[in-house]
């Protein structure tokens, strides 16, 4: 298969190239229109990104399903451009030992959209374990919740933390708030009579720079790889500055588009996540880091939640919001409006994802890879719109909001799997391959 007369987002730069594809790989870059034995998709007029990795998506299965399921979660990821996500593990029951992790595998064939991978979760009990949980077949890594968010998954007392930290060598996932400061500030959001003005108040800075602050200091004394999951402070990535040679960045979307206090006078509870969206300040932090190259991954932290749970009073309203359909849109609105490069945006969701995680064949346009293909049409202007939404939640925090530049066709591992907002045959997901769990086959050469 050939894709012509598109303009190719490769490392060696922004190039017009048709992509020969065969096996599901990329073969060759180059002019290839004159190859008669192919078959043809016409891109003139697109932009060919290496298919978009959201490696941070909760997608609620098993026992939440009505919050999200694989095939409506991997669905919505697909239409937004998105083609390999990486899940979270606080589902019921946690992802949190083999025969868990098995469980979700097992549910991938014929149900995913995407191509996919699962996190394990860290817990108090179980951390001799992880060492060989997360080599298994479909892990992601590790996850650690240093503070109580949705569900029950939480590490925060040091031996335990020291425990997990020094158990395993993979790069180790960190959702980092401090739990003693959340329960000994719990009293404001309980007193805000239902304000949820108040969660970035309760859920403040220090909350955040505290727990990142453990987070590295643990993982110098271990020698563990660590990334810190939605960072939101200028003070956080001034200290994450300081330790690049073990932790890595990830900054979501909506840290990024929204501010406190707009966003919670004009979504109430839809706009409740963990850790908060916070002012204007931080917000220009993040972008900042996002110039200096600082940040290595975009990811969405999709966690979605029926309207009808976010609309309980503020604190007994869940947290988290859904963004695997929208995180491409509205970072191509962002790349139009000069916040930041078309390759640094491919940067921070396709090759950073990968390197950070240790993906095999995946984030980049070059010889050899798998062809995940985003194409987008870089002019398309579309208005977001709940009713356009296919997560099983229904709802973004981002009805309303104006895009320019709008994922149009994407190819999993070079198949046509989504054309013009359409799914396009079956769910063809794999799992993802790391370097870390490669099978051994695939090893003999
Ligand atoms: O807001 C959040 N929601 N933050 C998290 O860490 C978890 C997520 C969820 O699962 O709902």
């Amino acid at each position: 298969m050939v894709v012509t007369g598109g303009t190719c987002v490769t490392p060696s730069g922004t190039v017009e190239v048709d992509l020969g594809v065969r096996d599901g790989r990329v073969v060759a870059l180059g002019s290839l229109a004159g190859d008669a034995h192919a078959s043809r998709f016409d891109a003139r007029g697109l932009l060919i990104l290496p298919g978009i990795i959201d490696s941070q998506v909760h997608l609620r299965e098993p026992g939440l399903e009505h919050k999200e399921t694989i095939s409506s979660g991997t669905a919505a990821a697909l239409l937004g451009g998105v083609t390999t996500v990486l899940d979270m593990p606080n589902t019921i029951p946690p992802t949190t030992t083999p025969e868990a992790l098995a469980d979700k595998v097992a549910r991938v064939s014929g149900r995913s959209w995407t191509d996919i991978a699962f996190f394990v979760g860290a817990t108090p009990g179980n951390a001799s374990t992880l060492g060989a949980l997360e080599r298994l077949p479909g892990c992601a890594g590790v996850k650690l919740f240093m503070g109580s968010s949705t569900g029950s998954l939480l590490v925060h007392e040091e031996a335990a933390l020291a425990e997990a930290m020094s158990h395993g060598t993979r790069r180790m996932a960190v959702h980092a708030e401090d739990e003693a400061r959340l329960r000994a500030r719990r009293h404001l959001a309980e007193t805000s009579a239902g304000d949820v003005r108040a969660h970035p108040v309760w859920r403040d800075e220090q909350t955040a720079r505290l727990a990142t602050d453990r987070c590295l200091r643990l993982a110098r004394r271990f020698g563990r790889r660590v990334h810190i999951l939605h960072v939101t402070t200028a003070e956080e990535l001034d200290a994450l500055a300081e330790h690049r040679d073990l932790a890595t960045i990830e900054v979501t979307p909506q840290h990024l588009t929204l501010a406190a206090p707009d966003c919670y006078e004009r979504l109430g509870t839809l706009a409740q996540m963990n850790p908060p969206i916070r002012d204007a300040r931080h917000r220009e932090a993040l972008w900042s880091a996002i110039r200096s190259g600082l940040v290595d991954v975009v990811g969405s932290d999709h966690a979605p939640h029926s309207l009808e749970e976010k609309r309980r009073p503020y604190p007994q309203s869940p947290s988290g919001m859904p963004g695997v359909q929208t995180l491409l849109p509205l970072m191509l609105t962002h790349v139009h409006e000069g916040r930041l490069s078309l390759s640094r945006l491919v940067d921070l969701t396709a090759a950073g994802p990968a390197r950070v995680y240790g993906m095999a064949r995946k984030g980049r346009i070059a010889a050899g890879m798998d062809a995940d293909l985003t194409l987008v049409d870089p002019k398309r202007r579309v208005r977001l719109t709940n009713a356009m939404m296919r997560t099983a939640c229904g709802w973004s925090p981002f009805d309303g909001f104006e895009t320019v530049g709008f994922p149009v066709a994407a190819f999993l591992r070079g198949r046509l799997a989504m054309c013009d907002g359409e799914l396009v045959g079956e769910p063809s997901g794999h799992l993802v391959m790391f370097e870390e769990n490669l099978p051994a086959t695939s090893l003999v050469m």
